[in-house]
């Protein structure tokens, strides 16, 4: 689940997030998941209820999160409360490295739901936290 802003990948500073669009980190994720047997499903909102409202449905399709919700991480209890609520396992993604940034992005209020957290690895982030979650769920 990538939430606001990541769908503007391409246009975003590359120093922190590579110069990749957000096809091709999708393509990625799916060629992670590929290798360790399991089926990515994508969601993607700038749309912070439509984000919310799909973690309430999330139980329907998937068996684990990977979620990247961008600026949201950081203040949006209203998701935090949401994932918590999905009762799957989860973890959290971000391409830059949020606590070599600015001091507002090293809180993030969703990490208290999630497993893990993978942070500034870029793109390689995603297979670390296909691969935790896959352990996670016995795999
Ligand atoms: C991000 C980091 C957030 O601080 C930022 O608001 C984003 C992307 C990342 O992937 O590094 O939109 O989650």
């Amino acid at each position: 689940m990538h939430g606001v802003n990541l769908d503007q990948l391409e246009r975003r500073d590359p120093a922190h997030y590579g110069g990749i669009t957000f096809r091709q980190l999708e393509q990625a994720i799916d060629g992670f998941a590929g290798e360790l047997g399991l089926d990515a499903r994508f969601f993607q909102t700038n749309s912070e209820n439509e984000f919310v409202e799909h973690l309430h449905r999330v139980r329907d399709v998937a068996d684990a999160i990977l979620v990247n919700a961008g600026a949201w991480s950081h203040y949006s209890r209203a998701i935090g409360d949401a994932l918590q609520l999905a009762g799957l396992p989860a973890v959290e993604v971000h391409l830059s490295d949020v606590m070599a940034r600015e001091a507002w992005r090293h809180v993030s209020v969703l990490s208290d739901s999630c497993i893990a957290t993978v942070m500034g690895k870029g793109v390689d982030g995603y297979r670390e936290a296909l691969a935790a979650l896959n352990s996670e769920l016995g795999g």
